[in-house]
């Protein structure tokens, strides 16, 4: 297809503001499905994102479009909005030259528009502002196109006004995607064929799959090609494009999206952002694209199967999702208590939650889970410095000098009708205000102004539930974005947690000194309402240094043993509850008691909710 006839674009907006509600219309107007196969957000195929209702992946999908008797080839990719899955955003951008930037007319610019937008922006993408949601009676046009105003410099006019929903100004959305965003351009390299991976994936019955934006040239069946960075050739099994499911075609050429699966052993050394060319071209063109940011990962945790036994189906697991998730860091780890497992680190709390629910659900895997963490940098009396992941590394307190923790600069947009509920909750995360200002002049139907305001607060609070606390405050209006700024000095101590006498590492805490003692008070006595109850009575401890701050203790579950004797023989009555009791501390000996995955999210949620 002529380069002329080529539009790639990304949608991208604040989490909600109805993404892959708007791709679903364009599948529809596009005629990609039969209308009856349509369900609403479709491209959320995966079951936790239906379940969840939020976008987790990137998703491709080429449609065709006939404007004024020509067809045209739109390749379009839905991104989520959530801020743990920026970097899916970040990659989708490198493989497009436009960005339709949704924005929900009863919510207005939220804290992931500034981002996104600031985002595209830096990647020089043309921008097709939208406001969305047009049919609701408490949307706010007027008040949201002024905002987008002040935010990217737009005119009025060129705001589009959309119903994602029901399909209103669509059409318009469609011209103006094939008159405003540029067709792609040649890179010029003098390649037989180049391209840039920006996604992976794996299909049970097609294997790895990798997603590429060619830049020059062509790809087939049967042609070998190079893969720059990672040293690797192959040959080409099957190119296709997305409609949305995988479809083969013949060939792949420049401008285009699409995918190639390619038959090598050590796939998994190829990562997003790779440059691949012809076997033919790899001594001859010299040119590798910038590739992508490394993620950094700022939440830690561990995990290890349950049983042990299970640790070949857990590394599989992790293996596979690795394989759709580049932002997923993982390495091996061994440990006393809990043998062979995987340490592995996140961009973010919600990140982390939907890879325990995907190890749970998609693989079914049985798991123990540490608590997550932020890292921490300690400096001890011999005048060593480390950076510490897992409490479980803490040198003991006497060797401890001084401790240092990842602080975050947290943007926030609200309503001001909000800000006094803002401020009451700032204490309870130790977070510090710094300036607020009038986002815009764009005054809301009740009179008053959004803000942004600027906080700064320890990163280690921020995951205990910032999220969900800004959001009850403020009836789901305010947002925000955050980024680490630096490390401060803190006065931390490790709280122990143990069960039957044993300790837990996995529950093991960084937590504040002042705070400990009621923090390991609230421990105890969740773990108590929540871990399954067993035949014996299990004591439950928190402790610092070794010296005990809280306990509790988990009645047995009783089981009637006498229940099959019938009449009143007490004698043999007796003999069976002494044989139980017997039996329960000879059980009680044997016992190991592990905290199972259920326990560690239910933990995560209580605490959340504090
Ligand atoms: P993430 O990918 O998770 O960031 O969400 P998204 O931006 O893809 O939003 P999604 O399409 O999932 O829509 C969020 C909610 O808004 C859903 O309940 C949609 O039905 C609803 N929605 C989307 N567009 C419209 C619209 O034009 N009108 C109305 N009334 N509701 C809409």
């Amino acid at each position: 297809m002529k380069l002329s006839f080529i539009r790639n674009f990304t949608i991208i907006s604040h989490i909600d503001h109805g993404k892959s509600t708007l791709a679903d219309r364009f599948l529809e107007v596009c005629k990609a499905l039969p209308k009856d196969k349509l369900f609403p957000q479709y491209l959320d195929q995966m079951a936790l994102e239906r379940e969840h209702g939020v976008t987790i992946k990137m998703h491709p999908v080429s449609l065709f479009y006939e404007k004024d008797g020509k067809e045209y080839l739109l390749n379009l990719i839905d991104t989520p909005g959530h801020v743990d899955f920026s970097y899916e955003v970040s990659r989708a951008m490198k493989a497009v030259e436009g960005a339709i930037l949704l924005v929900d007319a009863t919510k207005g610019i939220q804290a992931q528009t500034v981002s996104n937008f600031e985002r595209a922006k830096k990647e020089g993408l043309v921008i097709l502002p939208a406001v969305n949601k047009i049919d609701l009676p408490q949307a706010q046009i007027e008040k949201t196109k002024k905002e987008l105003q002040k935010l990217g410099g737009f005119s009025f006019e060129e705001i589009l006004e959309i119903s994602a929903k029901e399909g209103k100004g669509i059409d318009n959305l469609l011209s103006n995607i094939i008159s405003k965003i540029p067709p792609p351009q040649k890179t010029k390299k003098g390649a037989l064929f180049l391209a840039l991976v920006f996604d992976l994936s794996f299909d049970e019955y097609k294997g790895n799959i990798l997603f590429l934006r060619i830049f020059e040239g062509e790809v087939k069946k049967g042609d070998r090609v190079y893969f720059k960075n990672a040293n690797l050739e192959g040959e080409v099994k099957e190119v296709g494009i997305f409609k949305p499911h995988f479809e083969e075609k013949e060939k792949l050429s420049s401008g285009q999206i699409g995918y190639i699966i390619v038959g090598i052993k050590k796939l998994g050394k190829i990562k997003v952002g790779e440059t691949v060319m012809k076997l033919e071209d790899k001594e001859k063109i010299d040119f590798v694209f910038p590739g992508y940011r490394e993620p950094k990962p700022v939440v830690f945790s561990s995990v290890f199967p349950h049983p042990p036994s299970t640790f070949d189906q857990l590394k599989k697991a992790i293996n596979k999702l690795s394989l759709v998730d580049p932002a997923l860091f993982f390495k091996e780890q061994r440990k006393k208590y809990l043998g062979a497992g995987f340490f592995c680190g996140f961009l973010g709390i919600f990140h982390f939650e939907i890879f325990l629910e995907r190890l749970k659900k998609d693989f079914n895997l049985s798991l123990i889970v540490a608590w997550p963490n932020v890292s921490f940098k300690v400096k001890t009396k011999r005048g060593e410095e480390v950076e510490i992941t897992e409490p479980e590394d803490f040198p003991p307190p006497e060797l401890i000098e001084e401790i240092k923790e990842p602080w975050v600069r947290v943007e926030v947009i609200l309503p001001q009708k909000y800000f006094s509920n803002f401020l009451a909750i700032l204490p309870f995360f130790k977070a510090e205000f710094k300036t607020s200002e009038v986002l815009g002049n764009s005054f809301l139907e009740d009179g008053g102004v959004k803000l942004k305001a600027i906080i700064s607060m320890p990163f280690r609070k921020m995951i205990k539930g910032f999220y969900e606390r800004l959001q009850n405050i403020s009836q789901g209006f305010a947002s925000f974005d955050f980024e680490i700024e630096e490390w401060k000095k803190a006065d931390l101590v490790k709280l122990e947690i143990a069960i039957l006498g044993e300790k837990q590492p996995s529950l093991s805490k960084i937590v504040d000194r002042e705070e400990a003692q009621k923090e390991g008070k609230k421990l105890v006595k969740i773990l108590k309402e929540i871990f399954p109850p067993q035949l014996f009575p299990v004591p439950l401890q928190a402790m610092i240094g070794g010296k005990v701050i809280a306990r509790e203790t988990i009645k047995a579950r009783r089981r009637d043993v006498t229940a099959p004797l019938y009449g009143g023989d007490v004698t043999r009555k007796m003999k069976l509850l002494e044989k139980q009791k017997e039996g329960k501390k000879k059980l009680k000996e044997r016992a190991k008691l592990k905290v199972p995955a259920e326990v560690m999210i239910e933990l995560l949620k209580r605490e959340k909710s504090f």
